[in-house]
Parts: C-alpha cells; sequence; structure tokens
C-alpha cells in the first residue's frame, strides 16, 4: 500500500480550479507534508510533448483517448507512483475523470471501453499486480457552463477544446457529475460560483474534513 495522498482537480474548463492548487499545496506544505503538484495531460517530458498534440492536432475521439491514457501511463510510472511511495501528497491538476468527462460525455467515446482503459493504464502502480490506483480525493469545482464560458471568453486564446461551444460543456458538466454520482466518497464537489476566498475554504474545509489538514475533527 502507499502511504502518500492523490488528490485531483476537476472541472470544466474556465471552473477556476487551477487558482487553487498551489492554496492547497502551500495549506499540506504547512501541514508537514511533502508536496508533488502536476498536472494532466502533462507531467513529464514524454507527456508534456502529448499535451502539446493533444491540445492543439485535429484528431478523433478514439485518437485523443489512446493519447491521454498513453500520457497518463508514463505519468503514473514516473511521477505519480514514486511520490506516492514516498509518502507525498501528489496534487494533480486533472486525471482519468477528465478523461470520462471530455472524451466520453463530451465527444461520446465508449463508457464502458474507458472504463477498461482506466484500469489497464492504473494497475500495477505500486499497489500490487491487480489493484487500479485511484485518487484518494477529487475536488470538483462545478461552475454552470455558462459562467465558465463568460470566464473563458476573457482568457488567453482557446486551445482546441476551450474553443468549444458551450453546449459541448454542458455534456462534461454532466459526465463530471456522473462519475460523482459513482463515487460519492471519493468526490467532494466545490461551488466554483461563489466568490475566489469561499472556494477556497470550501477547498481547504473538504481536505481537513478528512483529517488531511489541522482544523477539522477527521
Ligand atoms: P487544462 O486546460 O485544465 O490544463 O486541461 C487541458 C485540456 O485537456 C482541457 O480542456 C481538458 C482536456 N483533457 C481531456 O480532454 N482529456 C483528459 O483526459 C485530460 C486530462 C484533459
Amino acid at each position: 500500500m502507499t502511504t502518500g495522498l492523490f488528490i485531483t482537480f476537476e472541472g470544466i474548463d474556465g471552473a477556476g480550479k487551477s487558482s487553487h492548487i498551489e492554496t492547497l499545496a502551500r495549506a499540506l506544505r504547512a501541514a508537514g507534508r511533502s508536496v508533488t503538484l502536476t498536472r494532466e495531460p502533462g507531467g513529464t517530458p514524454l507527456a508534456e510533448k502529448l499535451r502539446a498534440l493533444l491540445l492543439n492536432d485535429a484528431m478523433d475521439a478514439l485518437t485523443e483517448t489512446l493519447l491521454a491514457f498513453a500520457a497518463r501511463r508514463d505519468h503514473l510510472c514516473r511521477v505519480i507512483g514514486p511520490a506516492l511511495a514516498r509518502g507525498e501528497a501528489v496534487l494533480c491538476d486533472r486525471f482519468t475523470d477528465a478523461t470520462f468527462a471530455y472524451q466520453g460525455a463530451g465527444r461520446g467515446f465508449d463508457l464502458r471501453v474507458l472504463s477498461y482503459m482506466e484500469r489497464l493504464a492504473q494497475t500495477g502502480i505500486g499497489l500490487g499486480p491487480d489493484s487500479m490506483l485511484e485518487p484518494d480525493l477529487t475536488l470538483w469545482f462545478d461552475v454552470p457552463p455558462e459562467v465558465a464560458a463568460e470566464r473563458l471568453a476573457a482568457a488567453r486564446a482557446p486551445d482546441r477544446f476551450e474553443a468549444q461551444p458551450v453546449e459541448f460543456f454542458a455534456r462534461v458538466a454532466r459526465g463530471y457529475a456522473d462519475r460523482a454520482a459513482g463515487a460519492p466518497r471519493r468526490f467532494a464537489r466545490i461551488d466554483g460560483a461563489q466568490p475566489r476566498e469561499q472556494v477556497a475554504a470550501q477547498m481547504l474545509a473538504a481536505v481537513a474534513a478528512r483529517g488531511w489538514l489541522p482544523g477539522a475533527a477527521p
């Protein structure tokens, strides 16, 4: 068994999750944890190359899915697995729930095939030959797609996903809601439409409630 802590950050583009990862990292470090900050797709030299392809080159849903899982496998083998084995907290900006939400719900890719690929990619990473590594906690930043679209319109030039219409993000948001309903203990829903400080406070409370930060009973 690993002794580390694996926490993932999820939400549609424009949900605001990325700006809160550093806040949680600071809080965990203050509580005495070593922290690895990383992201998907990406987190290794190979996976960052795959990220650039995924975000910029036109391709079909199967190719997208294969690239996302190839990047994930490399990331798990080289960064996430070793960091968890050292007892660190790994904070990862997106993980497999994003594949279910974007390629599954967004693009319409077969969810049963995704489940098979999830098992394939996440097995044999420090937990024994048959156990699938999953996040200990997934912080799901939930915002209405219309709010996220307004935020994106005010931000940098969009990538291939950010350029999608609001209907695509409505499907992705439903994909996240379905994943959360299927794993209610793993997911904590954070209301991403609140003012920034309240979003951060709700996130920290969700982690503290699990006994991983001082300030709330486990
Ligand atoms: P980011 O902008 O949050 O870094 O995420 C990069 C984009 O990649 C985002 O639009 C979601 C998308 N993505 C997928 O489509 N499938 C995946 O498995 C992952 C991890 C991300």
